[in-house]
């Protein structure tokens, strides 16, 4: 990622979900990303061209004839650092699977050097057809990142495989593919991700639990997608929009998070421990417990397994690539390398991700300090950045272990 905020030609096409492209806008408007809509004529159809101009600042590309003494196609596609395409229809696909360039948006494509991210939404059997199936796996082939849609609710009460993710998401992606360049070093590599943090309930209406908010796994998770990895996000108690083309699981305890872990990391590349998990749990009592007057409940704490060693003592060869985080309220930076290196070692894992977490500001906020550290010591100190470019760079150490 150069210092410039990122440029997204963010494309949209004719399908309803074309009215969620607002929020997209909006959203890499919010990461400080520069904007430009290109839309074909059918998505005029759902969106009018002044909410995109609206929300992006900028004039929206709509016809090749628009402006033709300054070949507005040729300049916005050597502009973008990233084009995303969402809604990509099924119908666009075919287009630019055959190379067509018929209106501004294919255009575009036609022309790009940058990395080209679609997000398909469709009717289920559309998403389905064979014909789709194979105008996706021809895109992939040619290095576009086409991302899974989400499973669910459909423009009528139907529901099944073809919804378009969170705009937030997608937007997330398009922001970490623009930083990762046209390479995808992840390609072919399954990432696993957990994010949030485990609650250990004490009755049935009460927990203990812990303030992650998940960010820094999401981040993660969306760096890792963008660079072209099948990613699993195992969430504890995230109340943050899935992660766009990667699967999510849920797990809200430690119990249920080991095991989720357990059973993703047999088939996984590189498991990213970045969940605040548990370090003891609570003997919880079936009912819910009263109070009585002058009587303070007694908890009986259990220390849980930790996950991430038994990951490493359990693992042949060195896979999976395991990957911890130490969350330290250290802030003399000599102190938090010490306290990281020493959970490097006590973990058997591979790298750690350090941050300081001392007045909790971290917890939540869309930024973080973090220092990355292996076996041969501190490796990259990140200060005050996004935690979408700190996901970045944990994919792409991640990638450079893998080979
Ligand atoms: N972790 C784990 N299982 C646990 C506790 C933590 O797998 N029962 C993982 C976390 O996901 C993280 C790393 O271990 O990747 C370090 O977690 P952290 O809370 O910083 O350290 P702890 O091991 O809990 O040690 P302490 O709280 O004493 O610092």
């Amino acid at each position: 990622m150069t210092g410039r905020p990122p440029s997204v030609l963010l494309g949209v096409t004719g399908g309803i979900a074309a009215y969620k492209s607002a929020e997209v806008v909006r959203r890499l408007r919010d990461l400080g990303c520069e904007v430009t809509v290109a839309a074909t004529p059918s998505a005029l159809n759902f969106v009018g061209e002044a909410t995109w101009a609206a929300l992006s600042g900028r004039p929206v590309l709509t016809s090749l004839w628009q402006r033709a003494e300054s070949v507005g196609h040729v300049s916005a596609a050597r502009a973008a650092d990233v084009i995303l395409v969402a809604p990509a229809t099924a119908d666009f696909m075919a287009r630019i699977a055959a190379g067509r360039s018929d209106d501004v948006l294919s255009a575009i494509v036609l022309m790009a050097k940058a990395p080209v991210v679609l997000a398909p939404a469709m009717h289920t059997e559309m998403w389905l057809n064979a014909a789709t199936a194979a105008n996706v796996a021809l895109l992939r082939g040619r290095g576009m990142l086409v991302l899974e849609p989400d499973s669910g609710r459909l423009t009528g009460p139907d529901s099944g495989p073809g919804r378009l993710p969170a705009p937030e998401s997608l937007a997330d992606i398009a922001y970490c593919a623009a930083g990762a360049g046209p390479d995808r070093p992840l390609r072919g590599r399954r990432v696993v991700v957990t994010a949030g943090g485990t609650r250990e309930a004490w009755d049935p209406v009460r927990w203990l639990g812990n303030r992650s908010s998940g960010r820094m796994g999401y981040a993660i998770a969306s760096a890792a997608v963008a660079l072209g990895a099948e990613v699993v996000v195992i969430a504890s108690n995230v109340d943050l929009p899935d992660v766009a083309g990667a699967l999510t699981l849920r797990a809200g305890s430690h119990a249920e998070l080991e095991s989720a872990v357990v059973s993703e990391a047999a088939r996984a590349d590189a498991v990213v421990m970045s969940a605040a998990v548990a370090d003891f749990t609570v003997l919880a009592q079936a009912e819910k417990v009263k109070k009585t007057a002058g009587e303070a409940p007694v908890l009986h704490l259990r220390q849980t397994s930790d996950i991430l060693a038994g990951l490493s003592r359990n693992r042949r060869q060195g896979r999976p690539l395991l990957i911890g985080f130490a969350a330290e309220t250290a802030s003399e930076p000599q102190v938090l390398i010490r306290l990281a290196a020493e959970k490097l070692a006590a973990k058997g894992c591979d790298i750690i991700v350090a941050n300081d977490v001392s007045g909790s500001a971290v917890f939540g906020d869309d930024r973080a300090s973090v220092l990355i550290l292996d076996h041969d010591g501190p490796q990259l100190h990140l200060a005050d950045e996004p935690k979408l470019i700190i996901g970045g760079a944990v994919c792409t150490v991640i990638a450079g272990r893998l080979g």
